[in-house]
C-alpha cells in the first residue's frame, strides 16, 4: 500500500512553492522598509497558552487545535496561531517591558478544520505583532503596510478592508448578556450551532452564515451601541485616518473574530475571489493579553495574512522563471567533469543566472531536447571536439539556434554579456 500525504496537508509543487516565495520576498521587503524586526518562534508552545489567550471556547482551541502529550507527559500543542506565543516570545525574552516593538514572523499553523480550497490543516501565515503603541495611528500603518503589499501582489483590486471596534473588555461583558438576552428570546429560530453557542461563546453567532440565525441577527442589539467612550474615539479617529490616507473601507458592525483577546479595532481583508474562504488577512488589537500571561499592561495590536489564500490569488496569473538560463551539454567521462568546473566558474561570474549541468545519461540530442525544455537561453556543448579545441560551443537557443565557438578562457565574459544585451527578454 502507497503511503499518503495526511488530509488537510499540502504538497507545495515547484511552481507554487515559487509564489509562496514571491509573496514572501514581497512582504519582507515592506516589512523592512516599515522598521519591522523579524522573529523566530517555535511551532510547539504550551497547551495551555493557547486556552488561556485564544480562549478555552473558541473554535480554534475547543475543536481544532492538534493538542498532545509529549513523551514527558506535559500538555503541548502545534501552534494554531501566532499572536499567543509571539507575546509570550516578546515577554519572555524581555523585549516589550518599557519599550516600543514592531515584530514580525512566517511560517506554518496547524489547525484541525474541514479541509476545502483555501482552507487547510497547515497553513503559512506571515504576520506583526506590536506592542507599546496604544493610539489608532498605529492601526493605520498596519493597514497602510498591507494596503502596499496588495498593491505590490498586484492585489489591490481585488481586497477590501472591512473594519470594527470591539470596544473595551467590560463594555464587551455588558452586550454580551444583552444579546444573550436578545437571542435566547428567539432560540427557536437559531440554527443548532449558534444554540450551542449561546451558553459557550454568544458573540460568534454574529459571524453565522445560516439565513435563519441572520434574519434573528438583523434586529439584534448592535455592539457599536454598546462601546466605551475611549474605543469611540479610537475607532473614529482610525476610519479618520483611513479617510485621510484615502483607504476605502467598510465597517462591519457583525465581525467579531473567532480568537478571544481583541478589543477595540479588529479587521479584516476580504475577497470574493476565494468563495467562502473569503478572509486573506486579518488582525486587531489585543491591549490586555500581555498581562494574561503575567506581564505589564502593555498596548498591542497586529495582523496575520494567509499565504496558501494569497497564492491562490495570483497562481493564474503569476508568470514562472525559467527554471535554467544555462545548460550544460556534455558527453560523459572527461567532457562531463570539464562541464561541472566550467559551470561552477560560469556560477562564480554570474551568481544570478541559474545554471544546470545536465547529468546522468543522454546522447546529445536527448540532452539538448532538455536544454529546449529547461527554458535556457544559452546551451554550451562540451564534446571531444571541443576539448581538443580547447573552445565550447555556445548555442543562442533563441536566436534561430546559431552557435558559436568560445574559448574557456572567455566563456564567463560572453554569457555575461549576452544576458546583458538580452536583459528584456527576461
Ligand atoms: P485568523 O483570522 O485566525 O487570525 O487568521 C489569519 C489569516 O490566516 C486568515 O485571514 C486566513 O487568511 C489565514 N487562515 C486562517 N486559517 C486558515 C486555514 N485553515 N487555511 C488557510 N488559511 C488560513 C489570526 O491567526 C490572528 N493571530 C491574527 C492576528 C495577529 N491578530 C493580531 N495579530
Amino acid at each position: 500500500m502507497k503511503i499518503q500525504s495526511v488530509r488537510g496537508m499540502q504538497d507545495l509543487l515547484p511552481a507554487q512553492k515559487e509564489v509562496f516565495r514571491f509573496i514572501e520576498d514581497t512582504a519582507r521587503q515592506i516589512l523592512a522598509s516599515y522598521g519591522y524586526e523579524e522573529v523566530g518562534l517555535p511551532f510547539l508552545e504550551s497547551t495551555d497558552l493557547f486556552k488561556r489567550l485564544v480562549g478555552e471556547a473558541t473554535d480554534i482551541v475547543e475543536k481544532e487545535m492538534y493538542a498532545f502529550e509529549d513523551r514527558n507527559g506535559d500538555n503541548i500543542a502545534l501552534r494554531p496561531e501566532g499572536t499567543a506565543g509571539c507575546a509570550r516570545y516578546a515577554l519572555q525574552n524581555g523585549l516589550i517591558f518599557n519599550q516600543v516593538r514592531r515584530l514580525w514572523y512566517s511560517g506554518a499553523m496547524f489547525r484541525h478544520e474541514k479541509p476545502q480550497l483555501g482552507r487547510y490543516r497547515q497553513f503559512d501565515q506571515i504576520a506583526a505583532e506590536t506592542y507599546g503603541m496604544p493610539g489608532p495611528d498605529i492601526d493605520i500603518e498596519l493597514l497602510l503596510l498591507n494596503l502596499k503589499l496588495w498593491r505590490q501582489l498586484g492585489l489591490d483590486k481585488d481586497i477590501h478592508l472591512q473594519v470594527n471596534s470591539l470596544g473595551s473588555l467590560e463594555s464587551r461583558q455588558i452586550y454580551r448578556s444583552r444579546l444573550v438576552e436578545y437571542l435566547t428570546q428567539h432560540e427557536s429560530a437559531l440554527d443548532e450551532d449558534s444554540r450551542r453557542r449561546l451558553s459557550t461563546n454568544p458573540l460568534r453567532i454574529l459571524d453565522s452564515k445560516i439565513e435563519t440565525t441572520r434574519a434573528v441577527l438583523s434586529e439584534a442589539p448592535l455592539l457599536t451601541d454598546f462601546i466605551d467612550d475611549d474605543s469611540r474615539q479610537h475607532f473614529a479617529e482610525l476610519c479618520r485616518l483611513l479617510e485621510d490616507n484615502g483607504v476605502q473601507y467598510t465597517i462591519n458592525p457583525f465581525m467579531v473574530r473567532g480568537l478571544d483577546y481583541y478589543n477595540k479595532t479588529v479587521f479584516e481583508w476580504v475577497t470574493d475571489r476565494l468563495g467562502a474562504q473569503g478572509a486573506v488577512c486579518a488582525g486587531g488589537r489585543y491591549d490586555t493579553l500581555v498581562e494574561q500571561i503575567g506581564g505589564r499592561p502593555t498596548s498591542a495590536v497586529g495582523f496575520a495574512l494567509g499565504v496558501d489564500r494569497l497564492a491562490l490569488m495570483l497562481e493564474g496569473d503569476f508568470v514562472f522563471g525559467p527554471y535554467a538560463d544555462i545548460y550544460l551539454v556534455s558527453a560523459a567521462g572527461e567532457a562531463r567533469a570539464r562541464a561541472l568546473s566550467t559551470a561552477e566558474a560560469l556560477r562564480k561570474a554570474m551568481p544570478d543566472r541559474s545554471i544546470v549541468v545536465h547529468c546522468g545519461d543522454g546522447k546529445f540530442k536527448a540532452q539538448m531536447k532538455k536544454a529546449d525544455a529547461s527554458d535556457a537561453r544559452l546551451a554550451i556543448i562540451l564534446g571531444e571536439d571541443e576539448l581538443a579545441a580547447g573552445k565550447a560551443s555556445v548555442k543562442l537557443m533563441r536566436d534561430d539556434g546559431r552557435q558559436e565557438q568560445v574559448t574557456f578562457g572567455r566563456l564567463g565574459q560572453y554569457c555575461a554579456e549576452y544576458f546583458e544585451h538580452n536583459q528584456a527578454e527576461k
